[in-house]
């Protein structure tokens, strides 16, 4: 595997001025240059339109939901944008406590509200509240501007060079029912932490990144544009995934197909913008599509920022084994044997993780 010092990486703490960041303090200043390089240019910008949100509880599980040791309860998610409304819903399982829960937000791959391709009920019995929507109830996973929440941002269904792609408009969403989920007395609104897998990983660090009320994010095997650093990438590349999903993205990402080392950031940027706050990046071992040792790489390279705070990423290492648990600093990283998949594993480091 080549070395973080042979990918060349853009120092992530250097400012467009020159200047170094040496403390906390100066953060913020770096974080807006980073934010925008990656808005313009990864993920897109968003047209900045007046937005308005609602809930509405849709049902509330039975007593027997859980063997009555959680609550269910669907919510009905009602906003407009730029005057145009449009729904969704998500559903909540929280365990019953006497204390607010700690709460995952995942952007599902299902459309069953209760999912039951997630161990909810492990996750509740664990001590945390399960918060879940299916991602194209927002917006349809293609190319199709005109539908759901994009029709809202893009009335045309046309977007320019540095417009969000679909990814921005889950992350977005995520971030409308975090609104919510501050209202909500059972969830300790400063522990909730935004999860998903493989293209819900690449969004849900976007949503992290984008919105510090998140106390943090996991992204579980996001691979490329995701935690796995694109410079001295093996796998899925900047080329081939533009030409795939263009959609995901801003249309001038696929400017830098086969020109990652031209490329004003890498994917430790996109990592950065989690910090302070707690990130956990995970891997499957036989995923050599999304990259494993690119997307341990990207947490090693994020430490200097974290070190800003005194706090601690895991270190390079050349060779990383099949199974290992690196869940004790602030930044966490996790592989398991197998293939590309959000396994019961995969809940286990998020619980170890996050507790
Ligand atoms: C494809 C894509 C990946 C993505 C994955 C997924 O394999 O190339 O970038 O992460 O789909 O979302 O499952």
């Amino acid at each position: 595997m080549k070395s973080i010092k042979e990918r060349n990486l853009p120092d992530v703490l250097l400012c467009a001025d020159g200047t170094r960041v040496v403390s906390p303090e100066q953060w913020p200043r770096r974080r807006a240059e980073i934010d925008a390089l990656l808005s313009d240019t990864l993920f897109g910008r968003l047209p900045n339109l007046p937005f308005t949100w609602r809930c509405e509880t849709e049902s509330e599980g039975d007593e027997s939901y859980q063997a009555g040791k959680s609550i269910l309860r669907v919510v009905r998610m009602d906003v407009t944008v730029g005057g145009k409304p449009f729904s969704w819903k998500f559903f909540l399982s929280l365990p019953k406590r006497e204390t607010p829960v700690p709460a995952f937000l995942m952007l599902m791959f299902t459309r069953k509200l209760p999912a039951d391709t997630v161990p909810v009920e492990e996750i509740c019995d664990e001590g945390f509240g399960f918060v879940g929507f299916d991602y194209q109830d927002v917006t349809s996973d293609d190319g199709d501007f005109t539908n759901g929440l994009a029709a809202l941002f893009y009335p045309d269904g046309r977007r320019g060079e540095h417009d969000g792609g679909k990814i921005a408009l889950w992350a977005w969403a995520a971030s409308r029912i975090l609104d919510y989920l501050q209202t909500v007395p059972e969830i300790d609104s400063r522990r909730i932490y935004v999860t998903g897998h493989s293209r819900l990983g690449k969004s849900a660090l976007w949503a992290a990144a984008r919105d510090e009320r998140f106390a943090g994010g996991a992204s579980i095997q996001s691979g490329c544009s995701g935690a796995a650093l694109a410079r001295g990438k093996n796998g899925e590349t900047v080329e081939k995934i533009t030409n795939v999903f263009p959609y995901w993205f801003a249309p001038a990402y696929a400017a830098f197909a086969n020109r990652e080392a031209e490329m004003p950031f890498d994917q430790h940027d996109l990592l950065a913008l989690a910090a302070p706050r707690r990130l956990l990046v995970t891997s499957a071992a036989d995923d050599a599509w999304a990259d494993p040792d690119g997307e341990a790489l990207g947490c090693a390279a994020v430490a200097p920022v974290y070190a800003l705070w005194g706090l601690s990423a895991p270190a390079e290492r050349a060779d990383i084994p099949d199974s290992i648990a690196l869940l004790d600093g602030q930044v966490g990283y996790f592989r398991r044997p197998g293939t590309h998949c959000f396994s019961r594993d995969d809940w286990h480091a998020l619980f170890r993780f996050f507790r």
